[in-house]
């Protein structure tokens, strides 16, 4: 995968992979299906133009997550699969059309059974000889989780099916749910026992059904209704969709309303009177299913990756309600990042009175151009954080009437709310972050944990349920008084005996001595991770170099460098060293903010203090050009990639010496990586320098260049 589309669907995936884990295994999900579909449907453009990058592991490959722990596995005897999704009137248009192409009958209209879409989790019932013997939640299609016993306790499922010749085996698919009636109800009797309200009744059955203790389901009023079938034996399976429908309501499954149309104009017809007629079922839909109804047809249509041809799933738009948006605040998460919410006059909308809704960042607010004071259209799709769609300046009033005066633009502060540190943008994104890593109490945790971690100061013992003690009980805020912890303090917390007191003090204390590079990294500056961390510690040489650089003019130092580079390289010259390789616009900017921002000083002058002590870093030239020949930095300028085993030492050896003489070592193979160090068993960074005709040396063309020569 490479260029823009590449990079694009790497982000795809790992943003689809985090939606799917929020929404399958988490149960929490944070963005709409909508968002999601957007994003999926993106994914399968670009891998539709790329078949060559299709992966097993591409969320295309698969229905949805792992099983989260607690229950059994089970694998389904036929996978459970997903349905393709429409939101206009053309798109279920063209799936008719396809489907006429595909069956060959040209103009004839074709028959659907047309069902609702039930606002629940999709279930799979096992019958042995009429028996309920095992259910199971879809998971990722292929393997879900065990929820036999909890499913017993569901009176809407049978037990035993309402025949005298039950089939062999027979899988009943179909949908958990909570009426709403019943989820009202659920949730008054909930907060009269002062016991946590679900949003709605979908997380409301999730919940449910994910108790570990069947006792616990059994007092929630779960439902099921059924739309079909998986694997079966000694069933006739009926010939068309409908006909199945009624073969499972005759065998006493519950089975939600259904009928057959023919043709799109129908179905468009049939979304229309459900979608009028919504509010008034029992239960919660999001949309419509429309099947091909005979089932030789849906055979002959198959299947494409994740989803049967012959069905679609029509959606419903979101719901919408117009609200005021009554101000706007601030949020800071653990790494700092500003988020503005907005407070909004309470409103019902999508089964749940909403107040809060995150309006994700600075840009978004001008874009969708708010004043704080406005009517504003608030939308929730199902089961999602709600967002702000737009105000209504139709309905601003005008100078002198009342409410005028409420209206303001917002704007984005420029201190942390929490801390009071400066807050910045930094180039390129939309986030303002607070500059206070390491004094923000938004951020404690997080920079605790990333201090003490093992490449940083190598804290042993500081672990999440420590560090979170520490904060509540206000015996730190910043790392830097970690150092007056002592061992009595800390035998007063939480599974903390004195022995593992006295061995964290003697970690702490351990701690002390450590390189400059550890250091850096342990500082948490944003995009300063190991290896910049090791770049600044070999440039700089030491911290105090460090907090008197003038970054500014590093900045301008690199600009001039990148040009005179550009003018050599045009003229086949040998290129000006870079000792600061690798250290781009981006970290210049944070590690301006960074120590920029007095309270970041102060800290690192109370761990200095703490006796803190740095080892100075080998080579130290000073910020500045290394001259060329500096015996100290033959390398310098000069990016290494290390791949396969090299005969005589391992590979961090290998980057040690690498780095000593002043050269970088990287992790990936770019056009700007001067040698590619290849040992036995080198595999794809070997293939990716030839393709790149990037220079490849084994050790010993290693060692010839750090004695200075040249290979
Ligand atoms: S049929 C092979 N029918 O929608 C197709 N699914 O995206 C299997 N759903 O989680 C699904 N109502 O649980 C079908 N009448 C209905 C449905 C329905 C709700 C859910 C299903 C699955 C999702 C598919």
């Amino acid at each position: 995968m490479s260029g823009r589309a590449g990079e694009r669907l790497a982000q795809l995936r790992a943003e689809l992979d985090r939606l799917s884990h929020e929404y399958y295994v988490l149960d929490a999900p944070t963005r709409s299906d909508e968002e999601y579909d957007r994003l999926f449907r993106e994914l399968l453009e670009i891998e539709a133009e790329h078949p060559e990058w299709v992966t097993p592991d591409s969320p295309s490959q698969r229905v949805g997550a792992a099983p989260a722990a607690g229950f059994a596995a089970v694998r389904h005897a036929e996978p459970m699969l997903s349905l393709g999704n429409a939101f206009s009137d053309e798109e279920v248009l063209a799936f008719d059309r396809r489907i006429r192409e595909q069956l060959g009958g040209g103009e004839k209209p074709v028959r659907y059974s047309v069902e609702p879409k039930y606002d629940g989790l999709a279930i799979s019932l096992r019958y042995e000889a009429g028996r309920f013997v095992q259910g199971a939640t879809r998971g990722d299609g292929q393997t879900g989780e065990d929820v036999t016993s909890n499913l017993r306790t569901v009176r809407a499922i049978p037990l035993r099916l309402r025949t005298d010749e039950p089939p062999e085996l027979l899988e009943v698919r179909g949908e958990v749910l909570l009426y709403k009636s019943d989820f009202e109800r659920m949730n008054a009797e909930q907060s009269a026992r002062g016991e946590k309200i679900f949003v709605n009744p979908r997380n409301a059955a999730a919940g449910s059904l994910r108790q570990l203790d069947p006792a616990a389901t059994a007092r929630r009023p779960l439902r099921f209704l059924a739309y079909g079938i998986g694997a079966s034996r000694g069933f006739d399976v009926p010939p068309t969709q409908s006909g199945l429908l009624d073969a499972l309501a005759a065998f006493g499954m519950p089975v939600g309303e259904r009928e057959t149309r023919v043709g799109a104009t129908e179905l468009l017809a049939y979304f229309a009177e459900l979608g009028a007629r919504r509010v008034s079922l029992p239960y919660e839909i999001d949309g419509v299913v429309y099947k091909v109804d005979e089932r030789r047809d849906q055979q002959r249509l198959g299947f494409v990756a994740r989803a049967p041809r012959f069905a679609l799933a029509h959606k419903f738009p979101a719901q919408e309600a117009e609200t005021e948006l009554l101000d706007i605040e601030i949020q800071v998460g653990r790494t700092g990042a500003l988020t503005p919410v907005a407070r909004l006059a309470p409103v019902f909308v999508g089964g749940t009175t909403v107040s809060n809704a995150t309006l994700h960042n600075e840009d978004e607010i001008r874009r969708k151009g708010l004043l704080i004071g406005d009517r504003v259209v608030v939308r929730r799709a199902g089961d999602v954080i709600p967002e702000v769609v737009r105000s209504l300046p139709e309905h601003r009033p005008a100078e002198g009437e009342p409410g005028h005066e409420r209206l303001r633009e917002f704007r984005m502060p420029q201190h942390c709310p929490v801390c009071g540190s400066q807050a910045a943008r930094e180039p390129g994104e939309a986030a303002w972050r607070c500059q206070g890593g390491l004094v923000c109490a938004a951020q404690r945790k997080q920079a605790l944990l990333h201090f003490g971690q093992r490449r940083a100061m190598d804290i042993d013992g500081l672990g999440e349920k420590i560090v979170e003690q520490l904060i509540a009980r206000d015996l730190v805020h910043s790392p830097a008084d970690l150092y007056r912890l002592d061992a009595d303090t800390l035998a007063g917390l939480e599974r903390m005996g004195e022995k593992s007191a006295a061995r964290l003090v003697a970690a702490i204390a351990a701690s002390r001595t450590c390189s400059l590079a550890r250091f850096l990294f342990g500082l948490g500056i944003r995009h300063v991770g190991e290896e910049i961390a090791r770049i600044l510690a070999a440039a700089f040489g030491s911290v105090e170099a460090i907090m008197a650089a003038d970054w500014a003019a590093l900045q301008e130092e690199k600009t001039r460098l990148q040009k005179e580079n550009t003018r050599r390289r045009a003229k086949g010259e040998l290129l000006e060293p870079d000792p600061f390789e690798g250290i781009g616009p981006e970290i210049i900017s944070a590690l301006q903010n960074f120590f920029g921002e007095a309270r970041n000083r102060e800290v690192i002058a109370e761990l200095l203090a703490a006796g803190v002590a740095i080892e100075p870093a080998a080579p130290a030239p000073a910020p500045t050009i290394v001259a060329d020949g500096d015996a100290r930095a033959t390398l310098a300028g000069r990016t290494f990639v290390l791949t396969g085993t090299l005969p005589g030492m391992s590979r961090e050896e290998a980057a040690g010496l690498i780095r000593a003489a002043g050269g970088t070592v990287s992790g990936s193979v770019s056009a700007r990586t001067s040698y590619v160090v290849a040992g036995e068993a080198a595999g794809s960074k070997l293939a990716r320098a030839q393709a790149l005709d990037i220079p490849v040396i084994d050790e010993a063309g290693l060692l010839a260049l750090l004695a200075g020569g040249e290979t």
